[in-house]
């Protein structure tokens, strides 16, 4: 996965995901936390005012892939092997928590999402793009359908995930808008993009 993720979305990257991430990824402020870093397509994107950048991420070779990006961009942040469903952080320490493509993948939403909002300071804010369950009923009766076989091809992606609502269910406020993810397969759309509050 690691070898084939940049490639792979490079189009992608291309055709909007790369502003997105710059969009995003420029609110961020305080102690940001970034789960599931992945090759570190955010690192760039963060504004030099922050003050602190910890990149989780539990994949080994995601992680080499992290640390030369960070190197190749002179930026300083501290990678931290270690799942979201369990973030080695104190509580109420963090002020802005980055997922971006992570909680499709994460094998317990629930449990991310509280660990999310137990490290988060009052006040602090997740930012989030993921692609989610589709409203269209055929779109999501696709992702239904093809559920196993793309987790199998994508490491684990749910592609049916309703991550918004689970965000609610946590007792986040969401404010986000859908956009679909250009030079991907329809079975990733929507994107959801936005902010997440407690
Ligand atoms: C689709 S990739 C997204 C990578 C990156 N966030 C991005 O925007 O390009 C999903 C990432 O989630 C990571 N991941 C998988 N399980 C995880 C977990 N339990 N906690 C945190 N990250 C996880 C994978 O190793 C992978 O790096």
């Amino acid at each position: 996965m690691a070898r084939v993720y940049d490639p792979f979305v490079w189009v992608g990257e291309l055709a909007g995901m790369r502003s997105r991430r710059s969009v995003l990824v420029g609110n961020a402020r305080g102690r940001v936390v970034e789960i599931g870093a992945g090759t570190g397509l955010n690192v760039a994107h963060y504004p030099d005012e922050i003050t602190e950048l910890v990149l989780t991420e539990p994949d080994a070779a995601m992680r080499r892939r992290l640390a030369r990006r960070l190197q190749r961009h002179g930026r300083v942040a501290r990678i931290v092997d270690a799942p979201a469903e369990r973030l080695p952080l104190a509580d109420s320490s963090v002020d802005t928590v980055v997922s971006t493509l992570v909680l499709c993948t994460v094998p317990d939403p629930e449990l991310t999402l509280s660990e999310i909002a137990r490290v988060l300071r009052p006040g602090g804010q997740l930012l989030f793009v993921e692609h989610v369950r589709a409203n269209s009923r055929f779109l999501a009766a696709c992702q239904d359908k093809l559920l196993e076989p793309w987790r199998h091809f994508a490491c684990g992606c749910c592609c049916n995930r309703p991550t918004a609502e689970l965000m609610r269910a946590c007792g986040f406020t969401v404010v986000a808008d859908d956009v679909v993810w250009r030079g991907m397969p329809a079975i990733v759309r929507p994107l959801i993009v936005g902010r997440a509050t407690r």
